[in-house]
């Protein structure tokens, strides 16, 4: 039974709450969830607290604030974009229509590129780590943060992109740790430029699989961090042609991609001269989400690089 409240009453933490979980069972999305993250931001609590307050009532300044977000909610409008937050790890990240919102299973990607870093300490006492389409700087931030001993740049073909991670990497103060280069993929750094990990989450939906998206991805995300011309392999097939230049040897190539492409790329790599140690990865429900791949000993595509193969 639908229970709205008058405007003017009296309306508790647990009023609102039932209310717009009421309402929010009409859009798709997770009621209860986008209800509490909406009305925590709002009132500038965690979202533990409101078990806490539920009977606390709320000033009328709180409750046009929740009512204007609940109505761009039911708009279709994610709620990360309307709180201008969005959790990463342990980043609070500010996102808006500049970026794509960081997702649960680029934190797995992140914790695989810390284990090979831990794996490797020992060799890579200051491991560099490049970022390529950093997007809000999820991956960079939280590896630099994770991961002190790190030097770590990111890049983005999206000006607009960079000036949010760069922000979050102010405020969260890692402003002096992650460089920014603006440009298409390895070309935003210098040929000569090389790193232990490279890591990226490219484009890899089809745009003939558009409108098998959520509307909320579709028509608010950037469509530019979503897809990818050739089926959606022409970002990933770029960044694995390119990134052996840049990685020393042994380097790791850490890649976010599709479950329906994962083994397609893995075969791209599997047995080729620049790759070794190809491994597909599962995310956390059972998908093979994640690529890890080696850049192989042995001489190296331009010559430059001899000196540093043999170190
Ligand atoms: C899927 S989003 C990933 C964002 C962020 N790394 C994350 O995981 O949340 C892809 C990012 O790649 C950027 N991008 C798209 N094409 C690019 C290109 N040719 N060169 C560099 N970055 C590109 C987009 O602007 C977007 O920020």
């Amino acid at each position: 039974m639908l229970r709205r409240m008058p405007p003017n009453a009296s309306q508790t933490v647990a009023d609102l709450l039932h209310d717009a979980i009421e309402r929010l069972v009409r859009v798709p999305s997770s009621p209860r969830s986008d209800a509490e993250e909406l009305l925590s931001r709002t009132l500038g609590v965690g979202r533990g607290d409101l078990r806490l307050m539920a009977a606390r009532p709320v000033e009328a300044a709180h409750r046009d604030t929740f009512e204007a977000r609940l109505a761009r909610r039911l708009a279709g409008e994610p709620v990360q974009y309307i709180t201008g937050f969005a959790a990463f790890r342990d980043l609070d990240l500010a996102v808006d229509g500049r970026v794509l919102i960081p997702r649960p299973e680029t934190e797995g990607l992140v914790e695989a590129v810390l284990d090979v870093l831990a794996a490797e300490r020992a060799r890579w006492e200051q491991p560099r780590v490049l970022d390529l389409g950093t997007g809000s700087g999820a991956i960079a931030i939280a590896i630099a943060q994770e991961w002190p001993a790190a030097i770590v740049r990111a890049t983005d073909a999206s000006e607009g992109a960079l000036q949010v991670a760069r922000a979050n990497a102010e405020s969260h103060g890692q402003g002096e740790r992650v460089s920014f280069a603006h440009g298409h993929w390895l070309g935003a750094v210098g040929s000569d430029e090389r790193y232990e990990v490279i890591v990226s989450n490219p484009p890899y939906i089809s745009p003939a699989e558009s409108d098998a998206l959520p509307a909320d991805v579709r028509d608010w995300e950037p469509h530019s961090a979503l897809f990818s011309e050739e089926d959606g392999l022409a970002d990933l097939r770029e960044i694995v042609e390119e990134a052996p230049r840049h990685l020393v040897a042994g380097g790791l190539l850490a890649l976010e991609l599709s479950e329906s492409r994962a083994t397609q790329v893995a075969a791209w790599m599997d047995g080729a001269h620049d790759w070794a140690r190809v491994e597909l990865r599962d995310d956390l429900a059972g998908l093979p989400r994640m690529l890890l791949a080696r850049r192989e000993a042995g001489p190296a595509i331009a010559p430059a690089q001899w000196g540093e193969e043999r170190r």
